[in-house]
């Protein structure tokens, strides 16, 4: 089948088998189903962060684990266990609306909740380690189930134990957060500032930073319904206080976020200088108000998304010297 409506880049690849799985149960037999097929298992959440090259010679299994329930509460913060295949900014309108804090600021990311963890999503100063306590995962081989805490899922900067030591190896089935009931709201990043201001809201609550985020993200990020996109496609490259100290001489208006390993320089801002944003070939191109995404306008081809990448890596690489690390899983 088909696999253009479950990626939001919107390529048109096919999977050699399709299954969507609304229970673990389902998963289980998915699995078995494949080793009795013979071919790999590839996971599908809400294809928002994949790059189709080519057609997928696997067993592609939608999870679709549905489910949002209260574990424990007290006074200050609540557990809440929430299926894999919930979408993500459902999960977060539901929060609002009970007057949950801490995922306000991760309003409109595209995606299922079960593949939050993975690239640990972030954005607007939050990330999801901030509010994440376990999830459930089933093994791919010996389905055999398992409880990761914070501790084992090693997150970093968009990325966990499940992109690294553990790659292809787990199963996502449920995910729990904690979340506040008495909120520490997070509105230090400037454009939050800006928009609460324009809004005349001078003492946010959750629902006011949610709103000012999806304002934010719908006037600047492409909507992958109407345009094909996987949000950015490069991480932000951290580079060395001396690499930094050079660039600033060429270039005094660079911007830059102070980090323990070094300095955080904005991709989209190397992506601009080298002359890329806006620009389009064919159906593909990159974004023209934020050229950290590459975008599909229709009938693009996943593996020429592909050489774009490679063509804005090697001009930023020339011009800067810094490597441009993709976060898109490219398949
Ligand atoms: N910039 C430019 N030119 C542009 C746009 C931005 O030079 O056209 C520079 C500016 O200096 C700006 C800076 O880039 O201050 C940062 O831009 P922005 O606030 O849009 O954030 P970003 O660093 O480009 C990251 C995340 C986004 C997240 C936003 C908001 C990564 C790889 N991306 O982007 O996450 O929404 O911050 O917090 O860390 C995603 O991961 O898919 C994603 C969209």
């Amino acid at each position: 089948i088909s696999l253009l409506p479950y990626n939001t880049f919107g390529i048109d690849k096919k999977a050699r088998f399709f299954v969507q799985a609304k229970t673990e149960e389902n998963v289980k037999s998915a699995v078995q189903r494949s080793k009795a097929l013979n071919v790999p298992v590839f996971i599908l959440g809400g294809g928002s962060n994949i790059l189709l090259t080519k057609d997928i010679e696997a067993l592609v299994l939608k999870i679709e684990i549905e489910g949002i329930r209260v574990i424990s509460e007290n006074n200050e913060e609540i557990l809440v266990e929430v299926g894999a295949g919930e979408n993500w900014h459902q999960f977060v309108l539901y929060c609002i609306e009970n007057n949950w804090g801490g995922v306000e600021n991760l309003s409109l990311i595209p995606g299922t909740v079960g593949a939050s963890p993975m690239q640990n999503i972030g954005a607007y100063g939050v990330e999801l380690k901030e509010v994440f306590h376990q999830l459930k995962a089933i093994h791919r081989e010996t389905l055999e189930e398992k409880i990761f805490d914070w501790n084992t899922c090693h997150f970093g900067y968009r990325e966990s134990v499940f992109k690294n030591e553990l790659k292809d190896q787990y199963i996502i089935v449920k995910v729990v957060f904690r979340l506040s009931k008495k909120p520490v709201l997070h509105t230090e990043y400037g454009a939050i500032k800006q928009t609460l201001e324009d809004m005349g809201i001078s003492s946010p609550n959750i629902k006011n930073i949610s709103d000012a985020v999806i304002h934010i993200r719908q006037t600047k990020l492409p909507d992958p319904k109407m345009i094909g996109n996987a949000g950015s496609f490069f991480k932000n490259p951290t580079i060395s206080k001396n690499q930094f100290a050079a660039l600033k001489e060429a270039y005094p208006d660079i911007p830059s976020f102070p980090m323990d390993e070094g300095v955080k320089i904005p991709a989209a801002w190397l992506i601009e200088k080298t002359g890329w944003k806006g620009k389009t070939f064919g159906k593909i191109g990159v974004h023209k108000n934020q050229p950290l995404v590459l975008v599909n306008y229709g009938g693009g081809d996943g593996a020429e998304i592909r050489e774009l990448s490679k063509k804005i890596q090697d001009s930023v690489k020339q011009q800067f010297g810094i490597l441009l690390h993709p976060e898109v899983n490219f398949i």
